[in-house]
């Protein structure tokens, strides 16, 4: 979430570049698929979702190790229209997470591609924290690696962490993200330079380590 791409002066900016080499399914663009699993639905964001996104994702313990969210609903109107126009470009995608059976947005899963035609992307995430611990993270994230993978086609996914974030940190590795390196001083939070842990999931270790989960399922019934 540390580096993701958003910013208000982006807004004027034309972004569709389109390219006579792009391979990846253009379905997306039009139209996020919903991805649904047990708990938890993700979904494309709409207009409607700014204010319950603003009270989720603006209190202290979930902004304090991200970049700033906009800090009104309007603000959240605008970045929703954001997300739109980049998914329509192509160069990006923003799941809104909702539980299954309600509508409301509880969080937000963003991926962006890092070089034209998604081969390295980053992601980047944040729930309210009434959800935090639950599993809701962790099965939205799953359904987004799928799609990443499967879907975008991404060969790379990165992802940057405060390395004092804790939960930030210890979701990713839960995730089977690698550690790569520490960013130092990266990222510019409070008036302080934090540093950053940079992780990524491969696509060979994702496929493995699901095939593995297919032969060993650790759920017991
Ligand atoms: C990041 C986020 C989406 C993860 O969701 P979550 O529901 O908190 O994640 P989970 O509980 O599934 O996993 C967090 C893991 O970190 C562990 N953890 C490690 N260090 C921790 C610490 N200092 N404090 C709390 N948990 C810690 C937890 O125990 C948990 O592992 P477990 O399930 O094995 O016990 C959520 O915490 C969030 O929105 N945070 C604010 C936004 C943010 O920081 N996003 C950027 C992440 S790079």
């Amino acid at each position: 979430m540390e580096k993701m791409p958003y910013r208000p002066e982006l807004e004027t900016q034309v972004v569709w570049q389109p390219t006579t080499t792009e391979v990846i399914s253009t379905d997306w663009r039009r139209q996020l698929p919903i991805l649904a699993g047990d708990q938890v639905v993700l979904r494309e964001m709409r207009t409607s979702d700014a204010a319950s996104l603003f009270s989720m994702l603006t209190t202290e313990e979930v902004a304090r190790f991200i970049s700033p969210p906009p800090s009104t609903v309007e603000g959240f109107e605008r970045f929703i229209a954001w997300t739109q126009r980049q998914r329509a470009a192509g160069s990006y995608t923003c799941f809104a997470v909702t539980l299954k059976g309600f509508d409301t947005a509880i969080g937000i899963f963003q991926v962006r591609e890092s070089e034209p035609g998604f081969k390295t992307a980053e992601w980047g995430f944040a729930i309210g924290s009434p959800f935090w611990g639950t599993g809701v993270f962790q099965e939205g994230a799953e359904l987004v690696l799928q799609f990443v993978f499967d879907t975008l086609g991404v060969h790379r996914l990165e992802a940057r962490a405060a390395v004092r974030n804790g939960r930030g940190t210890g979701a990713l590795q839960k995730l089977g993200a690698v550690r790569e390196g520490v960013l130092r001083k990266s990222f510019l939070r409070n008036g302080e330079y934090l540093d950053q842990a940079l992780y990524a999931i491969v696509d060979e270790d994702w496929r493995a380590s699901r095939e593995v989960e297919s032969l060993c399922p650790t759920t017991v019934h």
